[in-house]
């Protein structure tokens, strides 16, 4: 089976989520400290997959079929820009390898291009990999100038890799900077975590999709605000449905999707979206139900600091009824549709306090909790995933809640 390694963004337990649910025969070997995982996958993993992962900076495949070492590294280079033709370019991504070893290796691997009559040139540092914009730019990844080589050191072992393909964060920072309707108080979904809880819905629905092949489905996010979660599935050309109770937050969804659409040229008639004003807890009349909701609940208030015990007790107690009315007006009003919803962590001077009751009840109101296969779930305690970037104090459980009704 190839093997293929990941570079992990910066909540790597979701990005392995993310990636057991994402690729049908995903099968983790190895998690090298929170950024690396090596795994197997016979899929075909390209640019055009990662694309789709919210949760990964990089992948490389294992360019390799017997042990390599360091000596062996200029040959490996030498075999995998043969199609190149002029000047080669080439980056080094090291992990577990001092700096000084990457220079002398990029500057012994220059030599043996040299030698044979390729001119070269490295892009990066000995300390920093070249950045995911200049691997695009460069022709890195189509193999059109060169390629980037990832080298993992672990004991005497030693993994080579060529980069396929490498998040292209230009495009992230456009969408989530450029769109026209923007709130940062509630607007502040990053586009990759919406992508991410995409891939938890689809995994719900179809079970593990598998790499490029997946099928079209309709997301429902009843608590839209400015729409990113929409966003994100409009563009993966899932069809959209959004609504909320703020009349200015449908305008802005409605805004955001339009400009998404001629940016993108995405057709009405090829990728449907209706957006409309409605309280979550009141019920849903769709003409069809959608395939599965992936929303961003209100979290609440933003916190500046650390909620006092008491406070906490307060919001999550106000929040508690709004979620269980939402589930339940689900179950009844859309039943067998399946939810990945967000709901909010409070952090506190005594720890974290979440959401319990409306926990409790989901057997009742129809829903089993789901987790992808290769979660570690002592990071929780239950079957969740918590999304916190440093410095927040209110941050977002992951819940993926499979649908034990009858769809009608
Ligand atoms: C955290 S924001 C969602 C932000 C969104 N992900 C985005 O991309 O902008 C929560 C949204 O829930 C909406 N909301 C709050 N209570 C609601 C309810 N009972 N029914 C529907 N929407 C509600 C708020 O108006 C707000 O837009």
């Amino acid at each position: 089976m190839p093997s293929y390694a990941a570079f992990l963004g910066h909540q790597p337990h979701i990005s392995i989520a993310e990636l057991s649910a994402s690729i049908r025969d995903f099968e983790l070997q190895r998690v090298l400290g929170s950024e690396v995982v090596i795994f197997g996958s016979t899929l075909d993993l390209d640019a055009t997959y990662l694309q789709t992962l919210g949760g990964t900076v990089a992948i490389a495949r294992k360019a390799h079929d017997k042990p390599v070492t360091l000596e062996d590294v200029p040959g490996l280079l030498r075999g995998e820009v043969k199609g190149v033709a002029g000047k080669v370019t080439f980056s080094l991504r090291g992990f577990g390898l001092p700096p000084k070893q990457i220079r002398d290796l990029y500057r012994t691997c220059k030599n043996e291009l040299r030698s044979h009559g390729r001119p070269a040139r490295y892009v990066g540092t000995e300390r920093t990999p070249a950045v995911s914009v200049l691997l695009h730019d460069e022709g890195l990844l189509d193999g059109s100038h060169g390629c980037e080589l990832v080298l993992i050191k672990e004991g005497d072992d030693l993994w080579v890799g060529r980069t396929v393909a490498a998040q292209d964060v230009n495009a992230y920072a456009k969408r989530d900077m450029e769109k026209p309707a923007r709130d940062t108080r509630v607007g502040l979904l990053p586009p990759k975590l919406a992508q991410i809880l995409l891939n938890f819905g689809a995994w719900l629905v179809h079970g593990t999709v598998g790499g490029n092949a997946e099928k079209e489905l309709t997301v429902f996010d009843p608590f839209c605000g400015t729409g990113v979660v929409p966003i994100e599935a409009m563009l993966r050309g899932w069809n959209v449905l959004a609504s909320d109770d703020s009349l200015k937050a449908v305008h802005a969804c409605e805004r955001n999707l339009q400009w998404l659409r001629k940016e993108h040229g995405i057709p009405k008639k090829e990728v449907t979206s209706k957006v409309w004003k409605q309280d979550a807890r009141k019920p849903f009349e769709l003409k069809a139900p959608p395939d599965v909701i992936v929303t961003e609940t209100t979290l609440g208030p933003p916190l500046e600091k650390k909620a006092p015990l008491k406070e906490a007790s307060r919001l999550k107690t106000a929040m508690e009824d709004l979620q269980e009315e939402f589930l339940r007006n689900v179950a009844a009003t859309l039943p067998g549709v399946s939810v990945v919803a967000t709901w909010p962590v409070w952090y506190t001077s005594k720890g974290q306090v979440r959401l319990e009751k409306v926990w409790d009840k989901l057997h009742d109101m129809g829903f089993r909790v789901a987790i992808p296969a290769a979660v570690d779930l002592e990071i929780t305690g239950r079957p969740t995933l918590v999304y916190r970037r440093p410095g927040q104090y209110v941050g977002r459980e992951i819940v993926m809640l499979q649908s034990t009704r009858k769809a009608s």
